[in-house]
């Protein structure tokens, strides 16, 4: 994976938000701040709006998928929307027979386990995008200076579902086939970078001023097999979204043997999980690099001095970074009590 690529001019959308001025490496008077999986079940209007409608039919309808972006904005006066939608939108706009079971997450109908089934995954028409680009729009024109992340699933991650046929603990028969069959898996890789590409792209085309890609199961990867047969493709997945020119983020979850490899995908900022300080990210990446994190989720349901003394530990060890932005380390719990967020983000942009 090259490092060296010079990244684009960055362009000017959004660009004196505290978000982005983060993201671009520049240290404001407080800290932005905003949570992974805001919108969504901690929100009882949330929850109200998206009853009786499936999940990924919520995220293809743009009035609903919109108005579900800005309900955590609304609520908690975070720094940043993030695109409510899914890692395998895609996957089943392209096509493939995949549902979100509650609780569990996403399901294939029929898992890719062959050459053959690879070879049959079909394309995805642009068009297809549509709707996405539609609840963007809508979102970006409500949102006004506040800036909307868009988001995506990593090749890799995506292409776990795809194999294992819905969650799994460590992805076991992703990983065989990634060794038995090299051919057929960089031909899924190559597929799943294309479509989750296209994904991210068209959010930011449409008026997202960042985007994340999310390779939240990295972490089951050795470093040899990460670079090998896994960086170059969330490299072009990344491409046409780095050609726009917003800042990035890359994040994954157990990840902190592979940050040096992960930002040298060609990203402008990193998220850190709850495992690594922030400090000793920060000098992995030889404090270099602007970090998003690391606040433990578990903590949300502490009482609050005990969630207060973490989030000062978090706020001073993300010191060591040219530029902090603070999140979660994974994404909200439903079981959070929403005031505890709201009381969060008052807390960090109060403190110094
Ligand atoms: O606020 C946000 O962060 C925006 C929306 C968002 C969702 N999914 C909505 C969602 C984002 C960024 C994602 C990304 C996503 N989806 C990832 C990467 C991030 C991560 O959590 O590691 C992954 C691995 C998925 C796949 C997925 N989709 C899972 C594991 C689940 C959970 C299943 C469950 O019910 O516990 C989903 C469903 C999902 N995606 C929900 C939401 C709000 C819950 C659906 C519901 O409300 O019933």
């Amino acid at each position: 994976v090259s490092t060296s690529s010079a990244h684009p001019p960055f362009i000017d959308r959004n660009a004196s938000s505290a978000l982005v001025r983060a993201y671009r490496g520049e240290r404001g008077e407080s800290t932005p701040v905003w949570f992974m999986r805001q919108a969504g079940r901690s929100l009882p209007e949330y929850r109200e709006l998206r009853m009786g409608t499936d999940m990924l039919d919520a995220c293809l309808n743009p009035a609903m998928a919109s108005e579900i972006t800005l309900q955590p904005v609304r609520r908690h006066g975070v720094d940043a929307a993030i695109f409510f939608s899914d890692i395998v939108i895609p996957v089943r706009l392209a096509g493939v027979d995949v549902r979100i079971v509650p609780g569990r997450g996403p399901v294939l109908e029929n898992p890719v386990r062959s050459a053959a089934d690879v070879a049959a995954l079909p394309p995805l028409d642009p068009d297809a995008l549509a709707p996405i680009r539609e609840a963007v729009g809508l979102t970006v024109d409500a949102l006004g200076a506040t800036p909307l992340i868009g988001f995506a699933g990593a090749p890799y991650t995506l292409a776990s579902y795809l194999v294992e046929g819905g969650p799994s603990k460590e992805q076991m028969l992703t990983r065989a086939m990634m060794h038995s069959d090299p051919d057929a898996w960089a031909a899924l890789l190559s597929w799943c970078a294309e479509i989750t590409g296209a994904f991210l792209a068209a959010q930011i085309e449409a008026g997202a001023s960042a985007g994340q890609l999310f390779d939240s199961w990295a972490g089951s990867l050795s470093l040899a097999d990460y670079t090998a047969h896994v960086a170059p493709f969330s490299q072009r997945a990344i491409a046409p979204a780095r050609a726009l020119g917003v800042p990035l983020v890359h994040f994954g979850i157990g990840t902190g043997e592979l940050l040096a490899a992960m930002h040298g995908i060609g990203v402008d900022v990193m998220g850190v999980d709850w495992r690594l300080p922030l400090d000793e990210a920060s000098r992995r990446l030889g404090d270099a690099v602007p970090l998003q994190g690391n606040v433990d989720p578990a903590l949300l349901a502490a009482p609050w001095p005990v969630l207060e003394a973490h989030v000062r530990d978090v706020l001073a060890r993300g010191k060591a970074a040219p530029a902090h932005v603070l999140n979660l380390g994974h994404g909200v719990p439903p079981t959070t009590d929403p005031d505890v967020l709201t009381r969060l983000v008052e807390f960090v942009h109060t403190h110094a």
